[in-house]
């Protein structure tokens, strides 16, 4: 039997907000960015990282811009400890990164977090303990007000030893999260908070970071965003705080609840690359800063080699990068269905000829590819749902092979069909092999072995050897060029009356063996029409060759 969901569960309860504002506004710029991967991220690997890997990474995430980071739990084990140590005693840290670390409300976790810090330039100093009617009950078997005690001498066994860190030149900037805060009653959250603060004492010069974490998802993302405007509104001297958020993904909408969260009034995001955290992970921080990006706001990240940071991520964590991850994963800007191939074809030639909107606006490509480091060649690939137009596309674009039009919607399904038959995406070499296989190389019954034309007051005179069938054919004409000529000789020598109805020539690109290409249609007895293509380092000869292997192809 089905269990009736309702008995088990319930929607979590909404905040009363009904004059919210969040809903009417708009994002202008890019929020402070905090990446919690050394932390969140490396707390939730079967094998957390080890320091080497640690520093990898801690590389890794200056490099793209990160002037926060969280790196670690420095009392939690010796590896976390000692990798803040080689952090600040081998000066590791540049001058405009602030190291972050997180500590829970015990004075012996954080005698030695304070000791982790000693020597550092600027560091945060991450105070949490849980609030959730969950928490407070199951875990901690604490009424609210023993909670609040919590929160409150951990601030003070912190503030107590911060003219420690301070006196020895160390900026310390005071962070706390209500752990748990959206599953917390608003009013209670503003409770401890306010009691954290009225230890800390923040002024508008020098804020407190209040965090507040999704730590697990129990609500639609309005519910998250009504939570931090609730907040926002109601909390006292919220000029002397940094509102911070941090979303996991339980219910897949860690980013949604970030965004509107930030609409809400959120100043800070924590966040790890490409999502990593516990469960089904942290903010993908990397989602959220390119969704800025795509609508126009810088995001002060850098992820314009996203995919050296896929495979660092890989290295330092042993995660990977799912294929339909936003913005990173592999697949993500790849079409294989025809459609989709032909519009972004269109769109891409579109901006290639300078013409359209001067903003990005191409059909299924929500952002430039080339704006994360990612390929053009990855956008289109083939498979037997793919059409002529990217078929066209990856020749075009790995071999400068421009097939006309009309060669594209006759070559299309000719090659649909062998990548049908194969059952498996095949790569641009693959579908040039199948091109000349077809055009390029059909030289039976037609094999050309000699043409040279000379042409007077253009008129063209013609002479050419052919094998037939393995039979040496000496063929003349006259016309108003070479083809023309050439076509006549051939018509002379007893082949059934055609006529070139379309052509196109061009030069090729390394690569290809060749420097030229023509492509040639013809149309034969009864209006049959086929093309040809002929390769030469002749252009003359190419286009020749492509009247033959058009012939070959109409059965002639
Ligand atoms: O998810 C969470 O609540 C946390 C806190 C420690 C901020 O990671
Ligand atoms: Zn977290």
């Amino acid at each position: 039997m089905i269990p009736v969901p309702s008995v088990k569960y319930r929607a979590h309860p909404p905040v009363h907000l009904p004059d919210r504002t969040w809903p009417d506004r708009t994002l202008t710029q890019a929020p402070r960015w905090c990446s919690v991967d050394l932390r969140d991220g490396n707390q939730a690997l079967a094998v957390p990282m080890n320091v080497s890997q640690k520093l990898e990474m801690f590389d890794a995430l200056v490099k793209c811009g990160f002037k926060e980071i969280e790196v670690g739990f420095p009392a939690a084990s010796n590896t976390e400890f000692a990798f803040n140590r080689r952090l600040i005693d081998e000066k590791r840290i540049p001058e405009d990164v602030t190291i972050q670390v997180l500590v829970q409300a015990r004075e012996d976790l954080i005698e030695r977090t304070v000791e982790s810090l000693i020597g550092a330039r600027r560091v945060i100093i991450h105070l949490y303990n849980s609030t959730s009617p969950a928490q407070r009950r199951v875990v901690f078997g604490k009424t609210k007000e023993e909670i609040i005690g919590i929160a409150r001498q951990g601030a003070r066994l912190i503030k107590d030893r911060l003219s420690r860190l301070e006196s020895t030149g160390t900026e310390v900037i005071l962070q706390y999260s209500p752990e748990s805060f959206s599953a917390t009653e608003v009013e209670f959250a503003k409770e401890i908070s306010e009691a954290v603060m009225e230890v800390w004492q923040p002024t508008p010069e020098r804020k407190m970071i209040l965090n507040l974490p999704d730590t697990v998802e129990v609500a639609m993302p309005n519910v998250y965003a009504d939570q931090i405007e609730w907040m926002c509104r109601n909390i006292k001297n919220r000029d002397s705080l940094v509102i911070s958020l941090h979303t996991h993904n339980d219910r897949g909408t860690g980013v949604a609840a970030t965004e509107l969260g930030l609409l809400a009034g959120a100043d800070r995001v924590e966040g790890t690359l490409f999502g990593n955290g516990e469960r089904t992970g942290n903010l993908d921080i990397v989602t959220v800063a390119m969704n800025c990006y795509m609508h126009g706001i810088a995001p002060g990240l850098d992820f314009s080699n996203i995919n050296a940071l896929a495979d660092m991520y890989h290295r330092t964590t042993g995660m990977t990068v799912p294929p339909r991850q936003p913005y990173a994963g592999e697949l993500v800007f790849t079409a294989f269905s025809g459609s989709h191939q032909d519009a972004i074809k269109k769109g891409l030639a579109e901006r290639d000829a300078g013409k359209g909107p001067e903003h990005w606006d191409v059909p299924y490509l929500t952002i430039d590819p080339s704006d994360l480091g990612r390929e053009y060649r990855e956008v289109i690939r083939v498979n037997s749902q793919s059409g002529k137009g990217g078929v066209a596309f990856m020749l075009e674009s790995e071999f400068g092979i421009e097939l006309p039009k009309d060669l594209q919607r006759e070559f299309g399904p000719l090659a649909n069909d062998a990548v049908d038959q194969l059952g498996r995406e095949v790569s641009g070499a693959e579908l040039k092999d199948m091109f000349w296989k077809e055009y390029v190389d059909r030289t039976s019954p037609w094999e050309l072995r000699h043409f040279h034309a000379d042409g007077v007051d253009g008129v063209f005179k013609s002479r050419a050897s052919a094998r037939h069938s393995g039979e040496e054919k000496q063929l003349t004409g006259e016309g108003n060029g070479p083809i023309a000529a050439f076509v006549k000789s051939l018509i002379e020598a007893g082949v059934p009356a055609f006529e070139v109805s379309d052509f196109k020539q061009h030069a090729l690109s390394a690569g290809t063996g060749a420097s030229a290409i023509a492509y040639l249609k013809i149309t034969g007895p009864g209006g049959r029409t086929r093309w040809g293509a002929g390769v030469d380092t002749n252009i003359e000869l190419a286009s020749i060759k492509a009247v033959l292997s058009a012939l070959n192809r109409l059965g002639a």
